[in-house]
């Protein structure tokens, strides 16, 4: 994994492009199969457009973790923005406060191994996502 593709300043739908190709080409470098690596893309996507929404845009950046033969990506989105009131229920299904489905959290968070999500009004948003290859 590049440096390169390891960290995406999250500003524009523009850039949740490029979150998705740095979250493929991560997965891609575990050897995951196709299936996984859609699913971690998809979870990335949702919570990558989530920061530049919601959270007056962020950082994402992926790493490994694991040892070799079972290595994992883990992606870390953080941003500065209002953070979150209830988290339980902006991770429910269909809860939005803006005009879409309120799928994205929920979604992300089945999508995915591990799914952590941090918020406060002074810190912002981290979302920690992480797969493993199968
Ligand atoms: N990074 C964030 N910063 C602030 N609020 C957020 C963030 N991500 C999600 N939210 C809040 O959680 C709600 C649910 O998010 P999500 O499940 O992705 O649905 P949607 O994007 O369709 O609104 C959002 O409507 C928003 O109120
Ligand atoms: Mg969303």
């Amino acid at each position: 994994m590049t440096d390169e593709a390891a960290r995406v300043t999250l500003k524009t739908s523009g850039d949740v492009a490029f979150a998705r190709q740095a979250a493929a080409k991560a997965m891609a470098a575990i050897g995951a199969s196709t299936i996984k690596s859609t699913k971690f893309v998809t979870a990335v996507s949702e919570i990558a457009r989530n920061a530049v929404i919601y959270g007056r845009g962020g950082v994402i950046s992926f790493s490994e973790a694991g040892a070799a033969g079972q290595k994992r990506v883990v992606a870390v989105c953080t941003d500065r923005g209002p953070g979150i009131d209830d988290i339980d229920r902006a991770v429910s299904d269909g809860f939005s406060t803006g005009k879409s489905l309120g799928l994205g959290l929920g979604g992300a968070k089945r999508l995915v191994d591990r799914f952590e999500i941090t918020s406060s009004s002074k810190q912002g948003t981290k979302v920690t996502l992480e797969c493993g290859p199968r």
